[in-house]
């Protein structure tokens, strides 16, 4: 997987792009990272990237030429998307990152501080995408965000594959509690049945606790879920449990 960002601050990427997982993919030829900063594409001598808006009004607007150079100098032959991302955008999700992660080619396009031109939206951009209803300073950091959830579902990417499988939001669940030595640690004791070695009890524990910490936080979730009858059962156990709980 190639992608490329377009940036006018470069250096915001360098730790994120070569540390940890994203690190080891580039190195193991899994994808290819390209930071390049839209100033350097400029047609005018001063590098400018930016200009007053037409109708007036406070802020700059990003200027079409300098991003529609960019792009086209490094998508070549080929048609990537080309994904802006701004707080108008869709909301980003995990069905949009295994979307995204089937792709050979992305371009991000990161603007700092002011809008863009229309035409930049209307006539470039293949998608664009928000990672949520507040207000970054830039692009930078939520293109991270993406390049992230990305890369790492990428075949190999991820020591364990199974860890991507059984991800929360990947089985439309939130994941169950994990727990690892001591057994006991300031008088609060790992769950027994964790402990019983009885494999077909702890899975079942598992997409129960699963089940639970859904319908505790994320209720929304469930509802677009198809429940098996047994998952049925155990959210009904659920509920009473709750119940009982809140009654204490
Ligand atoms: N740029 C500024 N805020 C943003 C957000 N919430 N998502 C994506 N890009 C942004």
């Amino acid at each position: 997987m190639q992608i490329n960002i377009l940036t006018l601050f470069p250096e915001m990427f360098s730790g994120v792009l070569s540390s940890s997982i994203l690190g080891k993919a580039q190195e193991k030829g899994i994808v290819q990272f390209e930071v390049n900063n839209f100033r350097d594409f400029s047609e005018s001598k001063h590098g400018t990237v930016d200009d007053t808006p037409y109708g007036g009004g406070g802020g700059m607007v990003l200027k079409p030429e300098p991003l529609f150079r960019a792009v086209e100098a490094v998508a070549g032959e080929k048609k990537p998307r080309v994904i802006l991302m701004c707080p108008q955008g869709v909301p980003y999700n995990q069905k949009l990152a295994e979307e995204l992660s089937m792709e050979e080619h992305l371009v991000f396009i990161c603007g700092h501080y002011e809008g863009y031109d229309e035409r930049i939206r209307e006539h470039l951009v293949t998608d664009e995408i928000s990672i949520g209803d507040y207000v970054l300073t830039g692009g930078e950091l939520a293109a991270m965000v993406v390049i992230d959830s990305v890369v790492r579902l990428q075949p190999g990417a991820l020591g364990n594959q199974t860890s991507a499988v059984e991800d929360s939001f990947s089985t439309g669940l939130l994941e169950y509690p994990h727990y690892t030595r001591p057994a006991e640690f300031r008088g609060w004791k790992v769950p027994d049945i964790l402990l019983s070695g009885h494999h077909a009890n702890i899975v079942n524990w598992r997409l129960k606790e699963s089940l639970r910490r859904t319908y505790e936080r994320r209720p929304d979730l469930l509802e677009k879920l198809e429940l098996t009858t047994e998952m049925k059962k155990w959210l009904k156990e659920i509920e009473e449990e709750k119940k009982m709980q809140d009654k204490l």
